[in-house]
């Protein structure tokens, strides 16, 4: 309490001092209309000049922000033929197969980004061609993203141990599913992928999809 009183009384003697500083502050702004009278502002030409360079100086990072943001509205980019969404490459970029499979090697499994932005497996075969599906990196458990183990050649799931194999058929729970497919076509170089409605080669199951919304994965039957 006695700390309390001796802080508000040294804080007075400060208001006080701060209240009188207005006063001495009005000398300048005289001083600064004395000067347009003496024909000290920029004339309206420069005012032009001046006021084009503003708008340039915000024109031009507006642009540049206001360009990606109206891209977010515009629909991922579908093609190739198939009706399928075009795969996308970590900056965004459509994936072409030839460029695709001249930095792959066979066996690979690289993320792309698949349906929905979803960040999904693309599958070089042995052939060194590109697999007839992908593989939704999401673990059916919890949602996390499941790396590619190649020296195990299976996905291992980091946050709690599920194991999937190199189809990504689940081997090792506590995950319920597999991942999830996406059927992979290749139509004039460009790679798509479309759902996968049939029943899941790997287990014989009724076709299902993942659905992210929210924490968790909400597994859906399609049938
Ligand atoms: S989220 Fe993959 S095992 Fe739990």
């Amino acid at each position: 309490m006695a700390a309390a009183l001796s802080s508000k009384v040294a804080v007075q003697p400060a208001f006080k001092a701060a209240a009188a500083r207005p006063v001495a502050r009005r000398a300048p702004v005289v001083a600064v209309r004395a000067a347009a009278v003496a024909g000290e502002v920029p004339d309206m030409n420069k005012r032009n000049i001046m006021n084009l360079l503003l708008l340039g100086a915000v024109g031009a990072p507006a642009v540049g922000l206001a360009g990606p943001y109206a891209l977010f509205f515009v629909p991922p980019s579908v093609g190739g033929g198939s009706g399928g969404q075009v795969a996308k490459d970590a900056l965004g970029n459509d994936i072409k197969a030839s460029a695709w499979l001249a930095t792959h090697q066979a066996g690979d499994r690289s993320l792309s980004q698949g349906l929905k932005g979803d960040a999904t497996y693309l599958i070089v075969t042995e052939k060194g061609e590109i697999e007839k599906y992908g593989l939704n990196a999401v673990c059916t458990h919890l949602g996390c993203v499941v790396p590619w183990n190649k020296a195990e050649n299976k996905f291992m799931c980091p946050c709690h141990g599920s194991q999937y194999n190199a189809e990504g058929k689940k081997i090792r729970g506590p995950a319920p599913l597999s991942l999830a497919l996406a059927h992979c076509d290749v139509t004039d170089d460009v790679v798509t992928f479309s759902t996968w409605t049939e029943t899941d080669f790997r287990t014989g199951e009724k076709p299902w999809r993942v659905e992210l919304s929210g924490a968790t994965p909400h597994l859906v039957q399609l049938d």
